[in-house]
């Protein structure tokens, strides 16, 4: 049976040197939801490319002292070299100065002026030519500024060809309102909407006061309008009207364009209009996603390195810049971009969240069961949650994808990171082992492991290099951390397979205002290290704390509290309560009956609405705590000396 196919596309881009972090959002984003419909098995066809004509470029270039040729040429090779370094899956790159295109471009134009649909008069208007946009007198601001970027816009009288949108406005209007998927989101589709029904004016689609364009094949004098070459790209790739046509009968209609808010206008006006001029169906989906914005307006490279995305690549690795833009812009709406955001993320959803789920199983692995994936034991409620959590998170993050929604998926694939961490702290594997209860210990770090594999496959889309650094580390391989068949399934993994602990998959970062703070902090400990060293204890001074043996004669967890236990304890005949951080080393249970040590006189303290009336002593470093008991029998309440 033939595959599903599934066509995504991102705009075309500009040669700028410029490109910036905001840039790379559209390409990460389309490459993410190429990748995850490539997993569920869709033969995907996901194409990029340049868009290298125009009045802007060719004047840019000539600025150089460059052929326009020359010029793109070498931005071009640039573009693909930061695509490679954001591991951008696409599986073709058009280049609007291509045979394949400009000949796909000229046939289109051609036949729309052979069925009438293309016209000769004469444009008087205004152009800006940084968008390379017409705008009539009542769209400008002010009377002579861009409505889309506010810069000044140039007087232009000439002879040009013309494209009857206006006889096709009805049409639109009728497919965009049968179609409410067409547009997306619906806050752009509105606006679109309102856009067409203050009626479509002819649109000028020649130019003949520069050359650095695809002639009129009819009249090569004119150059054909950018935006009308540019947009034919997403079938001239596919061998549209050639005799190479095999990818557009199999591709087309596309899935989804994915643009930039700021062209969605073009995507969703002239497009759809030339191509049902030519009686092509038409896309199925345009998506317009928001802009990542600095604080205080437009991002451009001018700001300096902190928005160049190479240097953010080196600096962070590309699956972090990677997975905080796709957590941080939510799909359609603008976001905020701060180096100092990013490293947050990376210190918080990776490092601290997914970094140390993956970093403390292996190392509990390596340390209780000797490197080695044991068979697991009976199931327990709390392991049916762990795995009904996995279940539930792959139905919700599927839902979202075929939305678009990655922030929001990725937002539930943290679900179940959090929910894996909890189970380490609810089930305790130190205290599993110190009480050689193995069964039970093979059966936690085999459901850790498990989680850490669903998890994997559904972030793979969004950071590419995860698979087999996660893979590296639990004996799993590439194909198996990005397997969909496998990824709704609990028990995959084989009893056998050897762990191996790495290095940390996403270091904590330490940024400039921390770095501050935490080196005031190391100054204070080190002064009250020194005053603590040069003020000996007397004998005086320690017999003023008042240490007994107290027996515990009850405990339970406090309410809203996972660290805390309440213990009733008893000294000689009184009864007290104390409050202690211990419940993530202890169960209730295994505490009634011991004898443990207090501080007696130590002034009564409120935590969680509760008196406690003492502290009893423990040993600890890191997640180890062990309680000070007696090594025989005695009387509780017995002085401590
Ligand atoms: O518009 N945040 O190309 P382009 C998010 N050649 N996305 C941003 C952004 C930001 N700060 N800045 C730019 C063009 N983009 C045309 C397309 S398609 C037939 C022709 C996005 O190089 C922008 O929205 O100016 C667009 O999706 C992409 O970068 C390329 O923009
Ligand atoms: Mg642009």
């Amino acid at each position: 049976m033939a595959k599903n196919t599934f066509y995504i596309t991102t705009p075309i881009y500009y040669p700028s040197d410029n490109l910036h972090i905001g840039h790379a959002y559209t390409t990460v984003a389309a490459d993410a939801i190429a990748r995850y419909k490539r997993m569920r098995g869709y033969d995907v066809h996901f194409l990029t490319g340049s868009d290298e004509h125009g009045q802007k470029i060719e004047r840019t270039a000539r600025s150089r002292g460059q052929e326009p040729k020359e010029y793109v040429d070498k931005i071009v090779a640039g573009f693909k070299v930061l695509w490679e370094k954001l591991e951008i899956s696409y599986d073709d790159f058009i280049r609007t100065t291509e045979e394949r295109h400009k000949r796909v471009v000229q046939a289109i134009f051609q036949k729309l002026y052979d069925q009438g649909d293309i016209y000769k008069s004469t444009y008087e208007g205004w152009y800006c030519t940084p968008c390379e946009t017409f705008w009539t007198e009542r769209q400008l601001v002010e009377g002579k500024y861009c409505p889309d970027c506010g810069r000044p816009v140039e007087l232009v009288q000439e002879e040009s060809y013309f494209f009857r949108l206006s006889k096709y406005a009805d049409r639109l209007l009728q497919y965009i309102e049968e179609n409410p998927d067409f547009i997306q989101p619906v806050s752009r589709r509105n606006e679109m909407i309102n856009f067409i029904k203050q009626g479509l004016e002819d649109l000028c689609v020649s130019r003949t006061t520069f050359s650095w364009g695809i002639p009129v094949p009819f009249d090569p004098k004119h150059v054909i309008y950018v935006w009308v070459d540019a947009l034919t790209n997403y079938i001239s790739a596919l061998g549209y009207g050639t005799e190479n046509d095999e990818k557009f009968r199999r591709y087309w209609p596309c899935d989804v364009h994915l643009v930039g808010k700021d062209i969605v206008r073009f995507h969703t006006i002239i497009w759809p209009i030339i191509l049902m001029a030519c009686g092509i169906e038409l896309p199925k989906k345009v998506m317009g996603h928001g802009w990542l914005l600095l604080e205080g307006g437009k991002m451009s490279k001018s700001k300096g390195n902190v928005v160049d995305p190479l240097v953010l690549i080196e600096k962070y690795g590309v699956d972090a810049i990677r997975y905080y833009l796709l957590r941080e812009l939510p799909f359609g709406a603008d976001g905020y971009y701060s180096e100092e955001a990013l490293v947050r993320r990376i210190n918080s959803d990776l490092a601290n969240d997914l970094g140390n789920l993956v970093s403390r199983t292996v190392a509990m692995v390596e340390k209780y069961l000797g490197g080695e994936v044991k068979s697991p034991g009976a199931t327990e409620e709390v392991d049916r949650e762990l795995a009904e959590t996995a279940v539930a998170t792959v139905h919700r993050y599927v839902e979202l994808m075929e939305k678009l929604e990655l922030s929001n998926a990725l937002g539930a694939v943290w679900q179940l990171v959090d929910r894996a961490n909890k189970y380490i702290d609810a089930t305790m594997p130190w205290v599993l082992a110190r009480e050689g209860k193995e069964d039970r210990l093979a059966t936690v770090l085999y459901n850790l492991l498990e989680a850490i594999r669903v998890i994997t496959i559904l972030l793979s889309p969004f950071m590419p290099r995860l698979p087999e650094r996660v893979g590296e580390q639990i004996g799993l391989s590439v194909e198996e951390l990005t397997n969909w068949s496998t990824v709704e399934k609990w028990g995959e993994i084989k009893p056998g397979t050897r762990v191996r602990k790495g290095p940390a998959l996403f270091p904590r970062i330490e940024w400039k205002e921390e770095k501050e703070e935490e080196a005031k902090e190391k100054e204070k400990e080190e002064a009250e290290k020194k005053e603590k060293e040069n003020s000996l204890v007397g004998i005086e001074e320690f017999a003023r704390i008042d240490l007994r043996t107290a027996e515990v004669v009850a405990a339970e967890k406090v309410e809203g509290a996972d660290k805390l236990l309440k213990l009733t304890v008893r000294l000689g005949d009184e009864e007290r309560t104390i409050v202690a951080g211990i419940a993530r080393h202890y169960r209730p249970e295994e505490l009634v009956g011991k004898t443990i040590i207090v501080v007696a006189n130590l002034k009564p303290a409120r935590l969680r609405g509760i008196v406690s009336q003492g502290m009893l002593l423990a040993a600890s470093a890191g997640e180890e705590l062990a309680l000070i008991t007696v090594d025989r029998p005695i009387a509780s309440g017995t002085k401590v000396k």
